[in-house]
């Protein structure tokens, strides 16, 4: 049996439907578990289970052998937030797993984890990396660059809505974007690839991007231009600092959309794609499937 915990999301969700496909028992954890009705359906087992309720995770964990995690909380609002979930919580789940004798950990962290890293979430993934070597649990760990399918809709949402796209500071720096379906593929690549057991698995998409090309994808698509507005990178600063009590969730934002436009964040996928067989997905391809259907820009007048 799989456990996948953060099955509603992205990542777990598209795990846990390559996982059925192939036939193999797959368990979705997530708190609110209407959220995977459609798992369901096609024969996951769901359970209830929150990683700051250790309690919850004894019962998730009960005949597992693999567990795939892929939760995070790092929008999170109030209680439900990066130290409670992906640092305590990680380490919840990981001591957990170990008390019930599961076979194998699926760690989801990010490109570019250090301990000294300037945005505290890549320190906190780095830290639950360490936890886990040290456990002493067979483990795998996987560091993908930025999703696509949410930064695209991310930035799609806007456009759709009011034909623009908000740049925190100049938008030319190139980022590595992969797609959470290739991501998804290479966890199961993993999992049938034992000589991977104690490493950590970088993967990026086949492009670097700034997010002037991304919108410029956008307005091919969509077939109209789209305005860019500019939040400058002092201002974001500033307000993420500010924001730190008043407003955790927008601070961390604009922490990591300063490093977004300021860090080296190219990555070349010549080495992923010669230990696994992968045909990475084009962010104009994950655009196109999802916004040629557009038709109408509220406010713009694209048509
Ligand atoms: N998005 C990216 O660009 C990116 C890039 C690199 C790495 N990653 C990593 O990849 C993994 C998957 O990311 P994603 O973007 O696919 O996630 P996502 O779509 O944002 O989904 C987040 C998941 O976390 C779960 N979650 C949140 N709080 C929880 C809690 N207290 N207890 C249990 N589950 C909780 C949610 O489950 P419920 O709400 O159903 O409980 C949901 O399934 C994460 O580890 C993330 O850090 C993401």
């Amino acid at each position: 049996m799989f456990l996948i915990v953060g099955g509603s999301g992205w990542l777990g969700g598209t795990v846990a439907r390559l996982l059925l496909a192939q036939g193999r028992r797959v368990r979705v954890m997530t708190r609110i578990p209407a959220k995977v009705d459609n798992l369901a359906r096609l024969g996951a087992d769901v359970v209830a289970g929150d990683l700051r309720q250790p309690e919850t995770l004894r019962q998730a964990l009960n005949g597992v052998e693999v567990v795939i995690a892929a939760a995070h909380a790092f929008p999170g609002e109030g209680e439900n937030n990066p130290l409670t979930v992906d640092n305590v919580g990680n380490r919840a789940l990981i001591d957990a797993a170990k008390a019930a004798g599961v076979g194998h950990f699926v760690f989801t962290s990010m490109l570019g984890v250090r301990d000294n890293h300037p945005v505290d979430f890549y320190r906190i993934k780095y830290g639950v990396e360490q936890y886990l070597h040290a456990s002493r649990l067979s483990y795998t760990i996987v560091r993908p660059s930025f999703f696509m399918e949410p930064w695209a809709v991310r930035i799609g949402e806007q456009v759709v809505e009011k034909g623009e796209v908000t740049i925190v500071g100049h938008g030319h720096n190139p980022i590595n974007f992969v797609s959470v379906d290739d991501v998804a593929s290479l966890v199961l690549l993993i999992l049938d690839r034992p000589e991977l057991r104690g490493r950590a698995i970088k993967i990026g998409g086949p492009e670097n991007l700034t997010l002037h090309q991304v919108a410029a994808i956008f307005e091919q698509i969509v077939g109209r231009f789209v305005t860019k507005r500019y939040y400058s990178l002092e201002r974001a600063k500033a307000t993420s600092i500010l924001m730190r009590k008043i407003n955790p969730a927008l601070s961390r934002d604009l922490a990591l959309s300063v490093y977004m436009d300021t860090a080296d964040l190219a990555f070349d996928s010549t080495e992923t794609l010669r230990v696994f067989p992968l045909q990475l997905k084009r962010m104009e391809g994950i655009i196109r499937q999802r916004y040629s259907a557009v038709t109408r820009v509220p406010g713009t007048g694209v048509a």
